[in-house]
């Protein structure tokens, strides 16, 4: 009996002008619109012609003989060969992704963690110096700090919006920049191109975490950029599901040192996560326009509570680089971090009164989510690593959701009373 044909398919190479299946035939993506690609890239539609995209849920693959597998492991044909570095499902979702981000090259990873990882333990050798913004997610700090200094790669921190630090503290040995723009959670930014035009005058790469704004509202590497990383637990999902990560770049990095960290390694993205994803794509930009006018129309609210002492929202002109705002990031995006008096006290308070909003470390969820920074998502730094990261006791962030901004603000209002009376009335 004949060997039922198995399809061809390599890990593909995810130039722009990666075809696209259609009835009228191959459709370039490089002549599609980002919301098309949103919804259309990845999928190569199988013999069954399925509209939606299938999960493949398996984890290895058939060969049609002992000779065909011999020449896929040996990468002289290309192939699903096993799950952990071959699944049709994920290699969907990365073909989105790096379409979205304007890159040649996607590895879908298991977490935003493991994405930072694998782009070190790729790119990197014991020797090396980082320098990363100090405003960074707490357990990025964490890896770094402790894990990564453990195999010889030590780290220096300075101010994110700051070039002049960022180009001091190279060293001869410094070969990546790392940051988040926005930063977690007090929204600070740096002028990209600015960020790239002085990595590669010290010949060093740029990676920039692109957790808050996604492609929707800034690609980085069409700044200057060299790796975009995400968590895609956040924007990119969408609905708070699951857990994902991913690094978009050029094909030598991504494409094989990532890759080669990922399929020895396996922090790998399962095919039922990258499914979600794929879905969450498909609304990334609408969503992310919804999530924009909210947090906007909740940060003005805000600044005008008599207990709210701060408000950080790059939409707002009070906003320290407001102007990139339009320049590299399309909107404020939907994060608004904001102090009230009373320290831990008043913030708690504040956090404990609300009834709708969910109190959880999670961001980038069509609900709203509200959380203490200084106690969840960087509470494993020290005392001095948060005070140089600028999160102080009385900051809130909150990752504005779908819900309408008056019962938010409602919501909030209730909380906000109790700190403007103070202590006494609690
Ligand atoms: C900016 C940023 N980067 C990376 C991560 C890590 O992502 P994950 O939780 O998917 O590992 C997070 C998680 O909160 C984050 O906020």
């Amino acid at each position: 009996m004949p060997k039922r044909p198995v399809p061809a398919t390599a890990r593909p190479s995810l130039s722009s002008t990666t075809p696209s299946e259609s009835h009228t035939g191959p459709v370039s993506s490089a002549d599609l619109d980002f919301a098309t690609r949103a919804v259309r890239t990845g999928h190569h539609r199988t013999s069954e012609g399925e509209h939606a995209e299938p999960i493949f849920a398996t984890s290895s693959y058939v060969f049609r003989s002992a000779a065909e597998a011999a020449a896929r492991f040996a990468g002289e044909v290309q192939g699903n060969i096993y799950s952990r570095f071959t699944n049709p499902t994920v290699r969907a979702f990365e073909e989105r992704l790096a379409s979205l981000e304007g890159g040649e090259s996607c590895v879908a990873t298991a977490s935003g963690m493991a994405a930072i990882l694998a782009t070190c333990m790729g790119l990197l050798q014991a020797g090396d110096h980082i320098v990363s913004s100090q405003s960074i997610f707490g357990s990025t700090t964490i890896l770094f700090n402790k894990y990564l200094s453990r195999f010889g790669i030590a780290t220096s921190y300075v101010p994110l919006s700051d070039p002049a630090a960022w180009e001091a503290a190279i060293r001869p040995e410094t070969r990546l920049l790392f940051c988040e723009t926005p930063s977690n959670p007090l929204t600070e930014m740096v002028d990209l191109a600015e960020l790239a035009a002085v990595a590669h005058r010290h010949d060093c790469l740029l990676a920039v975490d692109n957790c808050f704004c996604t492609p929707a509202l800034q690609r980085p590497l069409e700044l200057g950029a060299d790796l975009v990383i995400h968590s895609a637990t956040k924007y990119l999902d969408g609905q708070g599901r699951c857990i994902g990560g991913a690094v978009v770049g050029d094909r030598k990095r991504v494409g094989e040192e990532v890759f080669g960290v990922l399929r020895t390694a396996g922090p790998t993205m399962s095919p039922f996560n990258a499914w979600i994803f794929l879905k969450g794509l498909e609304t990334l930009e609408l969503r992310m326009q919804a999530h924009s006018r909210s947090a906007a129309a909740l940060a003005e609210w805000l600044a005008a509570q008599p207990a709210v002492e701060r408000v950080h929202y790059p939409g707002r002109r009070d906003h320290p680089q407001h102007h990139l705002v339009g320049q590299q990031q399309s909107t404020g995006g939907g994060i608004v971090a904001f102090e009230v008096g009373g320290g831990r006290a008043g913030a708690w308070g504040l956090i404990d009164a609300t009834r709708l909003l969910s109190i959880t470390a999670n961001l980038g969820d069509v609900k709203t989510t509200i959380t203490h920074p200084a106690t969840t998502t960087h509470g494993r730094l020290s005392p001095e690593e948060r005070a140089r990261a600028g999160i102080r006791e009385g900051l809130v962030r909150v990752a504005v959701g779908l819900e309408s901004v008056a019962d938010i603000q409602t919501d909030l209002a209730r909380g906000l009373a109790l700190v403007a009376a103070g202590p006494a009335s609690e």
